[in-house]
């Protein structure tokens, strides 16, 4: 089925003026990008943002990281977007993820893996509602 996933695309990434080509590898992929935007998140968001994460021990080092510089927060649209992005994705840690995936291509280290993705369509939906108005996704 047609679905949306939330992705976003880390300051280690931005910082290395990475977002065409990764957004190259979603487009190859099929995943169309319904909606973009370049934030700086505040340390409000991010805590928000992975408070499911907020009992682990990298919960505050997460939290300084993605508002450390600018991300670029995504909708992408396609066949089975949220399984189709993780694989795209690859493993969370750079050093265990499958070759040609993105945070294998970039990622400098597991908190600085490159890429968000969502993991299932029900995060997806809570994500995409945490950072965009319904009026801001063109599919
Ligand atoms: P993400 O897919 O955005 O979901 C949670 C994030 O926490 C993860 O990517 C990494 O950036 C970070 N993370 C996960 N595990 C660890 C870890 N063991 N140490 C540091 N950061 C981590």
């Amino acid at each position: 089925a047609i679905e949306r996933t939330f992705s976003i695309i880390k300051p280690d990434a931005t910082r290395r003026n990475l977002t065409g080509k990764i957004n190259a590898i979603f487009e190859e992929a099929g995943l169309r990008i319904v909606a973009q935007k370049r934030i700086w998140m505040s340390r409000q968001q991010a805590k928000t943002f992975y408070a499911v994460h907020a009992s682990r021990p990298f919960f505050h080092e997460l939290v300084d990281y993605m508002c450390s510089g600018p991300v670029v927060v995504q909708v992408l649209e396609g066949e089975n977007a949220v399984a189709r992005n993780r694989e795209l994705m690859g493993a969370t840690d750079p050093a265990k993820a499958a070759e040609g995936t993105i945070r294998k291509l970039y990622g400098e280290s597991i908190q600085a893996n490159s890429v968000h993705g969502s993991d299932s369509p029900e995060t997806a939906a809570a994500e995409i509602a945490y950072f965009f108005a319904g009026s801001e996704i063109v599919g």
